[in-house]
Protein backbone atom coordinates (compact mmCIF):
# COMPACT_ATOMS: atom_id res chain seq x y z
CA UNK A 1 0.00 0.00 0.00
CA UNK A 2 1.06 3.53 -0.93
CA UNK A 3 1.88 5.61 2.38
CA UNK A 4 0.67 8.40 3.11
CA UNK A 5 2.36 11.93 1.15
CA UNK A 6 2.93 13.61 4.53
CA UNK A 7 2.64 12.39 8.57
CA UNK A 8 3.50 13.92 11.39
CA UNK A 9 3.24 11.53 14.82
CA UNK A 10 3.33 13.33 18.24
CA UNK A 11 4.34 16.36 17.43
CA UNK A 12 5.05 19.13 20.05
CA UNK A 13 6.41 22.70 19.21
CA UNK A 14 7.67 25.05 21.86
CA UNK A 15 8.72 28.89 20.68
CA UNK A 16 11.53 30.53 22.73
CA UNK A 17 9.28 32.21 24.68
CA UNK A 18 7.80 29.18 26.54
CA UNK A 19 4.63 29.08 23.86
CA UNK A 20 3.56 25.14 23.64
CA UNK A 21 2.00 26.16 20.31
CA UNK A 22 1.96 22.29 19.12
CA UNK A 23 0.24 19.83 21.85
CA UNK A 24 0.75 16.15 20.35
CA UNK A 25 -0.55 16.71 17.15
CA UNK A 26 -1.13 13.36 14.77
CA UNK A 27 -1.69 14.29 11.18
CA UNK A 28 -1.90 11.79 7.86
CA UNK A 29 -2.26 13.93 4.07
CA UNK A 30 -3.16 11.11 1.65
CA UNK A 31 -1.56 11.92 -2.01
CA UNK A 32 -3.76 13.98 -3.89
CA UNK A 33 -6.30 15.02 -1.57
CA UNK A 34 -7.74 18.80 -1.26
CA UNK A 35 -7.52 19.23 2.67
CA UNK A 36 -7.99 21.81 4.98
CA UNK A 37 -6.81 22.74 8.85
CA UNK A 38 -9.53 24.24 10.67
CA UNK A 39 -8.90 26.46 13.65
CA UNK A 40 -9.62 29.76 15.42
CA UNK A 41 -6.47 32.34 15.74
CA UNK A 42 -3.56 30.67 17.78
CA UNK A 43 -4.84 27.25 17.08
CA UNK A 44 -1.18 26.24 16.12
CA UNK A 45 -2.19 25.96 11.94
CA UNK A 46 0.89 28.28 10.63
CA UNK A 47 3.17 26.35 13.49
CA UNK A 48 2.30 23.07 11.71
CA UNK A 49 2.87 24.15 8.41
CA UNK A 50 6.36 25.28 9.12
CA UNK A 51 7.21 21.61 10.33
CA UNK A 52 5.60 20.17 7.03
CA UNK A 53 8.83 21.56 4.52
CA UNK A 54 11.33 21.63 7.56
CA UNK A 55 11.10 25.19 8.43
CA UNK A 56 10.88 24.15 11.85
CA UNK A 57 11.98 21.76 14.20
CA UNK A 58 9.94 19.64 16.62
CA UNK A 59 10.81 19.87 19.69
CA UNK A 60 9.63 16.13 19.87
CA UNK A 61 7.37 13.82 17.82
CA UNK A 62 7.81 13.26 14.19
CA UNK A 63 7.78 14.09 10.29
CA UNK A 64 7.30 12.22 7.78
CA UNK A 65 7.21 12.21 3.60
CA UNK A 66 5.73 9.70 1.95
CA UNK A 67 6.86 7.12 4.80
CA UNK A 68 10.64 8.55 5.36
CA UNK A 69 11.18 10.44 8.00
CA UNK A 70 12.21 14.38 7.59
CA UNK A 71 16.38 14.94 8.38
CA UNK A 72 17.15 17.66 9.16
CA UNK A 73 20.74 18.04 6.96
CA UNK A 74 20.99 20.77 4.00
CA UNK A 75 20.61 18.04 1.66
CA UNK A 76 17.41 16.61 2.95
CA UNK A 77 16.00 19.70 3.49
CA UNK A 78 16.50 21.13 -0.13
CA UNK A 79 14.92 18.30 -1.23
CA UNK A 80 11.77 18.57 0.94
CA UNK A 81 11.05 21.91 0.24
CA UNK A 82 11.33 21.34 -3.26
CA UNK A 83 8.50 19.02 -2.62
CA UNK A 84 6.69 20.31 -0.58
CA UNK A 85 5.91 24.12 -1.27
CA UNK A 86 4.44 26.82 1.27
CA UNK A 87 2.62 29.55 0.29
CA UNK A 88 2.56 32.13 3.13
CA UNK A 89 -0.24 33.60 4.51
CA UNK A 90 1.28 37.02 4.06
CA UNK A 91 2.27 37.79 0.56
CA UNK A 92 4.64 40.24 1.23
CA UNK A 93 6.45 37.64 3.58
CA UNK A 94 7.23 35.51 0.58
CA UNK A 95 8.01 38.45 -2.16
CA UNK A 96 11.56 40.47 -2.27
CA UNK A 97 12.59 40.58 -5.83
CA UNK A 98 12.31 44.20 -7.72
CA UNK A 99 9.97 42.20 -10.39
CA UNK A 100 7.66 39.60 -10.44
CA UNK A 101 9.63 37.27 -13.33
CA UNK A 102 12.19 37.48 -10.38
CA UNK A 103 10.01 36.39 -7.54
CA UNK A 104 8.82 33.55 -9.57
CA UNK A 105 12.28 32.51 -10.76
CA UNK A 106 14.05 32.95 -7.51
CA UNK A 107 13.70 29.36 -5.86
CA UNK A 108 14.64 27.84 -9.37
CA UNK A 109 17.74 29.65 -9.75
CA UNK A 110 18.67 29.27 -6.00
CA UNK A 111 18.19 25.54 -6.39
CA UNK A 112 20.90 25.88 -9.75
CA UNK A 113 18.18 25.10 -11.94
CA UNK A 114 19.03 26.58 -15.84
CA UNK A 115 18.20 29.62 -17.38
CA UNK A 116 16.67 27.93 -20.22
CA UNK A 117 14.85 25.49 -18.17
CA UNK A 118 13.60 28.36 -15.31
CA UNK A 119 12.38 30.64 -18.25
CA UNK A 120 10.35 27.53 -19.78
CA UNK A 121 9.20 26.76 -16.43
CA UNK A 122 8.01 30.58 -15.28
CA UNK A 123 5.87 31.33 -19.10
CA UNK A 124 4.44 28.10 -18.04
CA UNK A 125 3.17 28.65 -14.92
CA UNK A 126 2.59 32.78 -15.90
CA UNK A 127 0.36 31.09 -18.36
CA UNK A 128 -1.21 28.61 -15.79
CA UNK A 129 -2.12 31.15 -13.42
CA UNK A 130 -3.49 34.16 -15.77
CA UNK A 131 -0.52 36.20 -14.62
CA UNK A 132 2.30 36.60 -17.60
CA UNK A 133 1.49 40.22 -18.21
CA UNK A 134 2.74 41.25 -14.76
CA UNK A 135 5.75 39.54 -14.99
CA UNK A 136 7.46 42.58 -15.72
CA UNK A 137 5.68 44.57 -12.88
CA UNK A 138 7.19 45.46 -9.90
CA UNK A 139 6.10 43.22 -7.37
CA UNK A 140 5.08 45.32 -4.32
CA UNK A 141 2.81 47.76 -6.22
CA UNK A 142 0.27 44.91 -6.92
CA UNK A 143 -2.59 43.74 -5.32
CA UNK A 144 -3.00 41.59 -2.81
CA UNK A 145 -5.26 38.96 -5.45
CA UNK A 146 -2.35 39.51 -7.84
CA UNK A 147 0.75 39.36 -5.35
CA UNK A 148 -1.19 35.73 -3.89
CA UNK A 149 -0.88 34.30 -7.34
CA UNK A 150 2.97 35.47 -7.77
CA UNK A 151 3.22 33.36 -4.56
CA UNK A 152 1.51 30.38 -5.62
CA UNK A 153 3.40 30.44 -8.76
CA UNK A 154 6.51 30.68 -7.26
CA UNK A 155 6.03 27.30 -5.60
CA UNK A 156 4.59 25.86 -8.81
CA UNK A 157 7.44 26.57 -10.47
CA UNK A 158 9.30 24.38 -7.98
CA UNK A 159 7.37 21.54 -9.57
CA UNK A 160 6.04 20.40 -5.68
CA UNK A 161 4.00 17.26 -4.91
CA UNK A 162 2.76 18.51 -2.00
CA UNK A 163 1.26 22.34 -1.43
CA UNK A 164 0.45 23.95 1.22
CA UNK A 165 -1.52 27.35 1.25
CA UNK A 166 -1.80 28.87 5.02
CA UNK A 167 -5.42 30.66 5.19
CA UNK A 168 -5.35 31.20 1.16
CA UNK A 169 -8.15 33.59 1.21
CA UNK A 170 -7.22 35.89 4.45
CA UNK A 171 -7.08 39.52 2.61
CA UNK A 172 -9.16 38.62 -0.59
CA UNK A 173 -11.67 40.06 -1.98
CA UNK A 174 -14.68 37.46 -2.23
CA UNK A 175 -13.86 37.29 -6.30
CA UNK A 176 -10.26 37.07 -5.89
CA UNK A 177 -10.71 34.32 -3.17
CA UNK A 178 -13.31 32.18 -5.23
CA UNK A 179 -10.45 32.47 -8.16
CA UNK A 180 -7.47 30.83 -5.58
CA UNK A 181 -9.76 28.00 -4.89
CA UNK A 182 -10.48 27.73 -8.28
CA UNK A 183 -6.97 27.43 -8.84
CA UNK A 184 -6.24 25.20 -6.38
CA UNK A 185 -8.93 22.83 -7.27
CA UNK A 186 -7.55 22.41 -10.36
CA UNK A 187 -3.80 22.04 -9.63
CA UNK A 188 -5.90 19.31 -7.28
CA UNK A 189 -7.32 17.77 -10.52
CA UNK A 190 -3.63 17.80 -11.81
CA UNK A 191 -2.36 15.66 -9.21
CA UNK A 192 -1.17 17.66 -6.85
CA UNK A 193 -1.74 17.43 -3.14
CA UNK A 194 -3.24 20.78 -1.78
CA UNK A 195 -3.89 21.86 2.06
CA UNK A 196 -4.86 24.78 3.33
CA UNK A 197 -5.07 26.16 6.63
CA UNK A 198 -8.11 28.40 7.56
CA UNK A 199 -10.41 29.63 10.38
CA UNK A 200 -13.08 29.78 7.72
CA UNK A 201 -15.77 27.24 8.63
CA UNK A 202 -17.99 27.86 5.44
CA UNK A 203 -15.02 27.52 3.17
CA UNK A 204 -13.01 24.29 5.26
CA UNK A 205 -16.77 22.66 4.81
CA UNK A 206 -17.40 23.61 0.96
CA UNK A 207 -13.75 22.97 -0.62
CA UNK A 208 -12.22 20.01 1.65
CA UNK A 209 -12.69 16.48 1.26
CA UNK A 210 -10.74 16.30 4.62
CA UNK A 211 -10.63 18.45 7.45
CA UNK A 212 -8.65 18.22 10.64
CA UNK A 213 -10.28 20.60 13.69
CA UNK A 214 -7.36 21.88 15.68
CA UNK A 215 -7.65 23.49 19.12
CA UNK A 216 -4.53 24.36 21.18
CA UNK A 217 -2.08 22.42 18.97
CA UNK A 218 -4.27 19.11 19.11
CA UNK A 219 -6.68 17.64 16.98
CA UNK A 220 -10.03 17.30 18.25
CA UNK A 221 -11.72 16.03 15.07
CA UNK A 222 -11.05 14.81 11.61
CA UNK A 223 -12.68 13.70 8.87
CA UNK A 224 -15.02 14.25 6.05
CA UNK A 225 -16.70 17.58 6.15
CA UNK A 226 -19.73 15.82 6.84
CA UNK A 227 -18.27 14.20 10.08
CA UNK A 228 -16.40 16.98 11.48
CA UNK A 229 -18.94 19.19 10.88
CA UNK A 230 -21.51 17.03 12.73
CA UNK A 231 -19.74 17.81 16.23
CA UNK A 232 -21.37 20.79 17.52
CA UNK A 233 -19.47 20.54 21.30
CA UNK A 234 -16.11 19.99 19.62
CA UNK A 235 -16.79 23.14 17.29
CA UNK A 236 -17.68 24.80 20.11
CA UNK A 237 -14.80 23.91 21.67
CA UNK A 238 -12.65 25.04 19.06
CA UNK A 239 -14.24 28.31 19.31
CA UNK A 240 -16.00 27.87 15.61
CA UNK A 241 -19.39 27.60 14.14
CA UNK A 242 -21.70 25.45 12.14
CA UNK A 243 -21.26 26.11 8.66
CA UNK A 244 -24.18 28.07 7.54
CA UNK A 245 -25.28 25.33 4.96
CA UNK A 246 -25.67 22.77 7.53
CA UNK A 247 -27.31 24.94 9.63
CA UNK A 248 -30.29 26.07 7.20
CA UNK A 249 -30.16 22.53 6.07
CA UNK A 250 -31.06 21.13 9.55
CA UNK A 251 -33.97 23.82 10.15
CA UNK A 252 -35.36 22.95 6.82
CA UNK A 253 -34.83 18.94 7.77
CA UNK A 254 -36.63 19.30 11.03
CA UNK A 255 -39.59 21.45 8.85
CA UNK A 256 -39.87 18.46 6.73
CA UNK A 257 -39.07 20.81 3.78
CA UNK A 258 -36.46 18.74 1.99
CA UNK A 259 -36.00 14.96 1.58
CA UNK A 260 -32.69 14.56 0.16
CA UNK A 261 -30.54 12.62 2.78
CA UNK A 262 -27.14 14.38 2.27
CA UNK A 263 -26.51 18.10 3.35
CA UNK A 264 -25.64 20.38 0.51
CA UNK A 265 -21.78 21.01 -0.08
CA UNK A 266 -22.37 24.32 -2.27
CA UNK A 267 -24.73 26.78 -2.54
CA UNK A 268 -26.44 25.15 -6.27
CA UNK A 269 -26.55 21.65 -4.30
CA UNK A 270 -28.90 23.77 -2.17
CA UNK A 271 -30.79 25.23 -4.56
CA UNK A 272 -31.01 21.79 -6.22
CA UNK A 273 -32.07 19.94 -3.24
CA UNK A 274 -35.14 22.43 -2.90
CA UNK A 275 -36.13 22.40 -6.37
CA UNK A 276 -36.50 18.36 -5.63
N1 LIG B 1 7.13 33.41 16.96
C1 LIG B 1 6.37 33.08 17.98
N2 LIG B 1 6.80 33.21 19.25
C2 LIG B 1 6.03 32.88 20.30
N3 LIG B 1 4.79 32.35 20.20
C3 LIG B 1 4.31 32.21 18.96
C4 LIG B 1 5.05 32.56 17.80
N4 LIG B 1 4.30 32.28 16.71
C5 LIG B 1 3.14 31.80 17.17
N5 LIG B 1 3.13 31.74 18.52
C6 LIG B 1 2.06 31.22 19.40
O1 LIG B 1 1.87 29.84 19.10
C7 LIG B 1 0.50 29.50 19.12
C8 LIG B 1 0.09 28.98 17.75
O2 LIG B 1 0.22 30.04 16.82
P1 LIG B 1 0.01 29.86 15.25
O3 LIG B 1 0.68 28.60 14.82
O4 LIG B 1 0.43 31.12 14.61
O5 LIG B 1 -1.58 29.65 15.19
P2 LIG B 1 -2.59 29.89 13.97
O6 LIG B 1 -1.79 29.90 12.71
O7 LIG B 1 -3.55 28.76 14.07
O8 LIG B 1 -3.26 31.21 14.23
C9 LIG B 1 -0.24 30.77 19.55
O9 LIG B 1 -0.41 30.71 20.93
C10 LIG B 1 0.72 31.88 19.17
O10 LIG B 1 0.55 32.99 20.01
MG1 LIG C 1 -1.66 31.30 11.23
Amino acid sequence: MQPDLLTVRDLYYRYQDGTNALNGLNISVPVNCRAAILGANGAGKSTLFLHFNGLLRPLAGSVYYRGREVQYNKKALMNLRQRVGIVFQNPDHQLFSASVWQDISFGLMNQGCGKAEARMRVEAVGEQLGISELFFRPTHFLSVGQKKMVSLAGVLAMEPELIICDEPTAGLDPENAQLFMHVLNQLQQQGKTIVISTHDVNLAYQWADLVWLLHRGQVLAEGSPLEVFDQDELLKQAHLETPWLLEIWRVMEAQGLVSADMPPRSKAQLRQALHE
